[in-house]
């Protein structure tokens, strides 16, 4: 058994977002914040991970499906919240790490930290996450002996005016031991100013039964806890400047990362350069050397080395973008897959396709896959050459090396090298603009 657990909470209501849906499940990056911290906590490989939730949290329950979920029937305080926990903590005697579901940001590198110290110092029950934030609000403190120690956590509304001028503040987060942790939680009781079960007075508690405590400081942008919709785009903007960092650490040009946005799970190769006003929604990946030109929109994509996109390109789920490929300006793809060097440039919509390689479709072609009812393929071969605005009505097949004339209403295959065109005869009468303009003129006189 690995030797850490991991106990976030996430019961309370969360009102200041007013919204349907429990705080929790609101996104970061296009995944729900409490999922990031998930996927931190899944770094350290824990040998459990509970989620403590309010009885009404079915889409948390579902979303944190390989998390053990524990119910806090009732908020009445992150002590009895944890409490909601030591069932499924029995026998366990490892590090227990507790974590808020609001706070998704935390990295891996300041949990390894608390752990550390509190597996050092001797008869440690509790390493507290300490920081100094710029202002100190309501944030419960941490009051030190001179040596380091920490002797207790005072919440804010029990504060008196010496404690509040502590600019110590508790993050929430803690490494307690999983030995005294029973004991510790029994211990609480809610004689305060606001009658809940405090998490933090198991520091005083530990203290008195003569173990000891330490604290760790974190950066506060890590620790920002998300209450209200302003402090999920402050957190939406750390985690957007950590992406983009990273971007550019493994060799990608942002040429103007701040409007760019990607998603958690964002993938880009070597050399790829970004235009500004780029967004990357979820399951996006790019191969190197690619370019993507400024306002484009991506999402659920694959893109092949060396391909060109945008500008305001659109790539929805499913379009596979080979090598070398080009989709140019007002270019919508959706569910096809567009093959080595074939070049969509302008103004097109191509949905439920193969578009084979080295095929040149034409300025304002439209694939017609939709009747209402159901979707259709179209299939272009390979070197085919479609004129401009053609509408292809699906499902039908374009053979390799067709050539579609500019347009053309195409709804029958197409033979392989064949001419495909649809076109009324065109008519020419000579002299008649000149005397339809003399007629205008005439009347208006
Ligand atoms: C808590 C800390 C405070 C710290 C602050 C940091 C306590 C008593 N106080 O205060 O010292 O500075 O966080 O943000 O711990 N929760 C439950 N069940 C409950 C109550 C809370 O699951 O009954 C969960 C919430 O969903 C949330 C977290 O615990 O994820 C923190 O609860 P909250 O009420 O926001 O605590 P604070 O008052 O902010
Ligand atoms: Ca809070």
């Amino acid at each position: 058994m690995s030797s850490i657990a991991a106990v976030v909470l996430a019961a309370g209501a969360g009102t200041r977002m007013k919204s349907a849906k429990a705080k929790v499940m609101h996104e970061i990056g296009g995944r729900p914040m409490i999922l990031h911290l998930l996927g931190t906590v899944a770094g350290l490989t824990p040998a459990k991970v509970v989620v403590v939730t309010a009885p009404n949290m079915a889409a948390v329950q579902k979303a944190v499906e390989h998390a053990e979920i524990a119910i806090q029937q009732e908020a009445l305080g992150t002590g009895h919240a944890v409490a909601a926990a030591l069932e499924s903590l029995k026998g366990f005697t490892g590090d227990v790490l507790i974590l808020y579901g609001d706070t998704p940001l935390i990295e891996e590198e300041t949990l390894h930290k608390m752990i550390e110290k509190r597996r050092k110092q001797k008869d440690c029950a509790v390493v507290v996450l300490g920081f100094e934030p710029e202002d100190a609000a309501e944030y419960g403190r941490l009051v030190t002996d001179g040596a380091g120690n920490l002797t207790a956590i005072v919440e804010f509304a029990d504060a008196d005016a010496a404690t509040r001028s502590i600019g110590l503040c508790n993050s929430g987060v803690m490494a307690i031991s999983g030995a005294h942790l029973e004991s510790l939680i029994r211990a609480l009781d809610n004689k305060n100013a606001k009658g809940e079960y405090y998490l933090t007075d198991i520091v005083g508690i530990a203290n008195k039964s003569g173990l000891t405590c330490a604290y760790v400081k974190g950066a506060e942008q890590e620790l920002l806890g998300v209450n209200n919709r302003a402090q999920l785009a402050e957190a939406e903007a750390i985690a957007q400047g950590r992406w983009r960092a990273a971007a550019m650490a493994e060799g990608a040009t942002l040429i103007d990362p701040e409007t760019v946005w990607f998603s958690h799970d964002t993938k880009l190769g070597r050399d790829v350069v970004i235009e500004p006003g780029v967004f990357f929604g979820p399951k996006v990946t790019v191969g190197d050397n690619v370019r993507i030109k400024a306002y484009s929109h991506l999402e659920g994509t694959s893109i092949g080395e060396g391909a060109q996109i945008g500008p305001f390109a659109r790539l929805r789920p499913g379009a596979e973008i080979a090598a070398d490929v080009k989709i140019g300006n007002f270019v919508e793809i959706k569910k096809s897959q567009i093959e080595k060097g074939a070049k969509v440039s302008h103004l097109s919509y191509i949905g439920d396709a193969r578009i084979g390689a080295e095929a040149n479709i034409g300025a304002g072609t439209i694939t017609c896959n939709y009747d209402g009812y159901d979707k259709f393929l179209t299939d272009i071969g390979a070197g085919a050459f479609i004129g401009s605005n053609t509408a292809l009505v699906a499902p039908v097949k374009i053979g390799d090396g067709a050539i579609i004339g500019a347009g053309s209403t195409i709804s029958k295959d197409v033979e392989a090298d064949a001419l495909g065109i649809e076109r009324a005869a065109e008519q020419q009468k000579p002299g008649w603009a000149k005397r339809f303009r003399d007629f205008k003129k005439k009347g208006t006189k």
